[in-house]
This record gives C-alpha cells, structure tokens and sequence, in this order.
C-alpha cells in the first residue's frame, strides 16, 4: 500500500481526464471454489486496488465528477463477521488512509447511482470480467449481465489505462519485490531439476516460496517438460536426463504486483548441441529485442525483428531457408514462434487486459494484425517511458501445427519440412524477463536470473 498522497492524486488526475458524469468502482467479492463458504484467495480488483488502495470484499466506489465526491461504499463487520474472521479495522479509519472522508454503506451505493440516472447523467463502469460484478451491474443499472461489458465507458477504460500504463518509482519498486521472489523461486527450481524428480514437486517448492515471501503466485505457473504447450498446467510428469523443463511462473507481492519470468532448464545440467543452438536463437531473439527497446519505438517493430532473429539463425541451422525478413513478412515464423513478444505488466501480469487487450496494447497508429502469430501480440503500440512490460520470445515444436502445416505446405519456400519433422520431439524454449522503458533506452528489473547457456548449466549442477 502507497502513502495517502498516492491515491489522492491518483483519483485527481483520473478525474481531470473524464468530462462529467460518475465513475463507478466495483471491488471483487468472494468468489466460490466449490460452495459458497469455500472461497478462491480474495483478490481485489486491479483498478480498485491503485486508485483505492483498499484490498478486501464487500465494496464500492463513486467518483462524482461534477461535484467533486468521492465516496466509498461498504459496510462494517458484524458480529457473526468477528466471530468467524476476527475484528477488523473500521471502514472509515480506512478509507481515511486513502483519503476518502465520505463512506456510506453499501445499500447506499444503487440510490446514489439512481438520482445520478435520473438526472440524465451518465455512469462509466469498467468492463466486469466476473460474472458476480456483471450480475451486481444488472442490478445497480439494470443493464443485462451479459451485455455489461459492451455498455462499458471505453472514455473512462482508456483514461485508466493511460495512467495505470505509466508506473512510478514506488509501482516499479514493487515490481522489483515480486521480481526477488521470482529470483529465488528460479534458484531452486533450477537446483532441483534433476533426473528423476516431477514437475509438480519444482511446481510446489516455488508456490511455496512465493507464499513465504508474503505474497502468492500471480499466475498458475507453467512447470513443464512439454513447453511446446504455450500454456500447460499440467505437472505430472517426472523428469529425465535431456528433457528441458519450461516454468514461466510469476510472484505476487503483497501490494499486488507481479512478476513474469520464465526460464528453460536443461535436466541434470547440460544442453544437448541441438538444445543450445535452439536455446541461444532465443536468448539472441531476447536480447536483440532488449537492445531495441526504448521511447518511441513500436513494440511490433521489437516483435518482428526479433522474429526475423530467429529466421536467420533457423536457416543456419537447416531448418528454414530464404530470406529471413521475406520469411517473416509472410509470417513462416510463426510456425516456431506463434505468440507475441510480451505484454505489459503490472499489477495484473497481463496488465489492465480486462479493460481490453487492444485497448492497452495498440494505438490509432499501430492497428492488430489479422496474420497468424502476429494476432497474438498484446502490445504493438509505441513505447513509453514508465512502461514496464515482458520480452519473452520462444521457440516451439508443436507436433500437430507441424502436421497440419506441412499436409498444406505452408511456406513450403522458407520451412525444411523434411527436418523439422525429426524434431517433433524436442518441446520448446522460452526465455522471459520483465523491463523498464527509460528516457533512454531500458533497464531489465529484479535481480539476474541465471540465463545464458553456462550460467543455466552452473545452476543446475550446483555451482
Ligand atoms: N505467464 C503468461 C505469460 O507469460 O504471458
Ligand atoms: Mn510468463
Ligand atoms: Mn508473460
């Protein structure tokens, strides 16, 4: 949690940039697992949570834009409350440390909203992305849940995003915390890849560590020997000499924020000639695309390069062939490398993606590609500074597009079919860090995590 000037100002600044009307804040309630008593960890919502730094179900806000109000909407425990959770602080005292003064109870908030309807003035909501606060809309607005999220206010959205989208000081420091987590996660994780061991012990011992350190995982972790599945939840597998392990895993701090790392660890500490040359395509691909990063430049311009990065070091390895920006303007790439370079990161991992992913990651200039792979990238706008977002390129083996491909002859004039068949087997690779856009140029945050091919290897064997 950031000092009470924070958030002040945060709400100030949001209000100088929506004409009139009032924005609505809907906190998350809890959300069942399996019945109601039964909750998934409370997590608030992310919008809620930077301009109201208040993290715990149960509430609301409203910012009156032609009156100047804030008011937080919420309500006490009770007595049944203190006997299952213990006392909690009051309400006022803490909406007083986010310096809100004005808190109503919660039954307050659908009268609020009804004089302001009444008066013909308009309520921006945010885009729900729980079917509770779709429902809560319906009966606040009488908007049908399902059709909530089209009635979202894309003026109030945007304003949000074009805050939340430039990190301070304080917000990249919490990055930089979740980013330790991270750091020590992937030291173990990289100790304990051994023959012999499963997934799902690494997959523990780094939840574990992520709990110890205050907060949580940001997102269920992939820990697996099949990275070639983009998102593989899948940990039963045991591991053996020569598998590569792929965990793309992130912490939460306590404040919320998140880190996205991924590393790919050779087994029992030795890359196979084939895995290195792969492995170290993708750290090219990585750090070609860190080098280019900077104001001014389009994160799409970084995506294709580092594409083309790897179009040029396939063909030298005999498994693409031509030109490697012909290949990449054509998009035979993506047979290898079929998702984006990376996404914005902050207190969510994908940043602000329930406002809307096009929203957050394009602009009136840089316009979403309908090509296959490039569709996938979530950012392609021109950087910033301040903002802070993921590099993570890989490259994939995927049996059944590999198929499916070569029964059409895809790019038949860039892809050796012949020899990628006989690598249905190897899995994948993807190398991901978390940067800052400076002035000039970049800074990759957090601690380093051991990456080339000898620091992975020395890792692994201990030393
Ligand atoms: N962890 C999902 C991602 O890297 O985008
Ligand atoms: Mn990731
Ligand atoms: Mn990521």
């Amino acid at each position: 949690m950031f000092d009470k000037k924070t958030y002040v100002q945060r709400r100030a600044k949001l209000a100088r940039q929506v004409k009139s009307g009032l924005l609505l804040f809907l906190g998350n309630g809890e959300s069942p697992m399996n019945y109601p008593a039964n909750p998934y960890h409370y997590r608030q919502d992310s919008t809620f949570l930077y301009f109201f730094g208040l993290s715990h179900p149960g509430l609301a806000a409203v910012i009156d834009l032609d009156e100047g109000r804030q008011t937080v909407f919420g309500d006490d425990v009770d007595m049944e409350d203190i006997i299952w959770m213990g006392p909690q602080p009051a309400l006022k005292g803490r909406c007083a440390r986010v310096g809100v003064s004005d808190q109503r109870p919660l039954v307050d908030l659908a009268a609020v909203l009804r004089d302001g309807v009444r008066q013909g003035r308009r309520v921006h909501f945010l885009p729900p992305y729980r079917a509770e606060n779709a429902a809560w809309l319906e009966r606040l607005l009488g908007i049908r849940a399902e059709t909530a999220r089209d009635h979202a206010s894309a003026e109030f959205a945007r304003a949000v995003i074009a805050q939340r989208s430039l990190k301070s000081a304080g917000e990249v420091a919490e990055i930089e915390a979740a980013l330790a987590v991270s750091a020590a996660m992937y030291r173990e994780a990289m100790a304990m890849a051994q023959p012999g061991i499963s997934e799902r012990e690494i997959a523990g011992f780094i939840e574990g560590i992520a709990l110890a350190g205050g907060g949580r995982m940001a997102f269920p972790a992939i820990v697996s020997k099949h990275g070639e599945t983009l998102h593989n939840h899948f940990h039963g597998n045991r591991l053996a000499e020569g598998d590569l392990l792929l965990i793309d895993s992130g912490a939460e701090a306590e404040s919320g924020y998140a880190s996205d790392i991924t590393r790919t660890i050779p087994v029992g500490g030795r890359f196979n000639p084939l895995q290195k040359d792969i492995y170290e395509t993708v750290l090219d691909m990585q750090l070609t695309a860190i080098a280019m990063i900077r104001p001014g430049v389009s994160y799409r311009s970084v995506h294709l390069r580092a594409s083309e990065v790897l179009a040029e070091h396939l063909a030298h390895i005999g498994l693409m062939r031509g030109r490697a920006a012909d290949a990449v303007a054509c998009g035979a790439h993506a047979l290898f490398f079929p998702h984006g370079l990376g996404h914005m990161m902050g207190l969510d991992v994908h940043d602000m993606e329930d406002l809307g992913e096009t929203w957050v990651g394009y602009d009136d200039k840089v316009k979403r590609s309908p090509q296959f792979g490039l569709a996938y990238l979530r950012l392609a706008r021109k950087l910033e500074a301040g903002h802070v977002l993921t590099v993570e390129p890989g490259i994939y083996f995927i049996p059944a597009l590999i198929d499916q491909w070569r029964r059409e002859r895809r790019h038949a004039e860039f892809i050796r079919y012949e020899r990628v068949e006989k690598l249905r087997a190897f899995g994948g690779i993807r190398i991901e860090d978390d940067v800052l856009v400076l002035k000039r140029g970049v800074r990759v945050l957090g601690p380093a995590i051991p990456k080339s091919v000898a620091e992975v290897e020395a890792a692994v064997r201990g030393r």
